[in-house]
């Protein structure tokens, strides 16, 4: 039997089945996508070149903040982050315009404008508003007229947890089972929280040393804690999916940081140690601990990077304005 990662299927192939017929693009479009934040982490692929994941992860789209791009028909692509323009030797350049290569008509050259309202590469999922939001720019330049589960997948080949930017509000991201990810796709929760608060302490903006796609191969390849990750997973999904529905924020907490922290350590004991930690973020985990000993309901995830994003309710605001005057609030229900 073929390891399902050595089956021929590839991206472009499954571009093809979502978009057999290629109609004709308008001169310009212009489409937002949220940033996401797991609750409940994918971390680790069943097939890399479609990008899918070997557990189900769920999430939190951050309301406003994420990419706004646009994309105009041009003579050459050209791509500019937040008004810069980017090298066609640059990480992001490459990145999207393979990901652009899926879907374009051969001639056709794009002038692509993204705005993000995040720090890039800081663990804060900037690639996942980005390559969400290409989708939905795409959608309308277009006029392909995709659904979000179409999307959702779309988004997937761009990079894993893009697949979640599709929809605001909680997002659920099942794994699926098939060998051509068709069932692999996010779906949105039935739950308003307007009380559910997202905190972010930007401890380091500087470029993260190993990128996720990099981090989740290594640990699976070599840490031995990663046989134990698909479990952590099996436990908090189901608790971590009830709680928001019930909103029983406390069962999130707990469920959301110790999932978080169970990533980290198979990535620590990866060969070599991937450690995202810096000092401040060590810190900062422990003073979230400190105010919890304390009676402020408080609880902390990470992502692949250095940063501390801190979950709360409206109610525990004030304290921890108070606690880290730098804290940016997100309320991700609010218009
Ligand atoms: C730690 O989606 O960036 O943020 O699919 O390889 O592009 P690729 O990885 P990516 O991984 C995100 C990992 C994470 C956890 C999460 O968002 O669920």
């Amino acid at each position: 039997m073929p390891k399902e990662s050595d089956l021929t299927i590839d991206a472009q192939t499954i571009v093809n089945q979502i978009l057999p017929h290629r109609l004709p693009a308008q001169e310009s479009a212009e489409a937002f996508a949220p940033a996401n934040i797991a609750l409940c982490k994918y971390w680790g692929k069943r097939n890399e070149a479609l990008k899918l994941p070997l557990t189900g992860s769920l999430s939190v789209s951050l309301g406003q903040l994420g990419t706004r791009m646009r994309i105009s028909l041009d003579d050459r692509d050209r791509l500019s982050i937040n008004g810069t323009p980017q090298l066609a030797e640059s990480n992001a350049y490459k990145r999207l315009f393979a990901f652009l290569d899926l879907f374009r008509v051969s001639g056709t050259a794009f002038r692509v404008e993204s705005h993000n309202s995040i720090p890039m590469a800081a663990g804060l999922a900037s690639s996942a508003s980005a390559f969400a939001a290409t989708v939905n720019t795409l959608n309308q330049l277009y006029g392909w007229d995709l659904g979000d589960s179409q999307r959702s997948i779309l988004s997937r080949l761009g990079s894993g947890s893009a697949s979640r930017s599709i929809c605001p509000g909680f997002v659920e991201w099942q794994a699926g089972e098939r060998p051509d990810g068709m069932d692999s796709t996010a779906v949105a929760l039935e739950s308003v929280w307007p009380e559910f608060r997202v905190g972010i302490l930007t401890l380091s903006a500087a470029e993260k040393p190993v990128g996720s796609s990099e981090g989740m191969q290594r640990t699976l390849e070599t840490s031995m804690l990663f046989q134990s990750w698909p479990n952590q997973v099996a436990k908090d999904l189901p608790v971590i999916r009830e709680a928001v529905l019930q909103k029983d924020f406390k069962s999130l907490g707990p469920a959301a940081e110790q999932n978080a922290m169970a990533m980290h350590a198979t990535m620590i004991a990866a060969w070599p140690p991937i450690i995202y930690w810096q000092p401040e973020s060590v810190a900062t985990l422990r003073r979230v601990h400190g105010l919890r000993a304390d009676g402020v309901e408080v609880f902390a995830t990470m992502d692949a990077g250095p940063n501390v994003k801190l979950l709360f309710e409206a109610k525990t605001e004030n304290d921890l304005r108070q606690a880290f005057p730098d804290l940016k609030v997100i309320s991700p229900f609010a218009d």
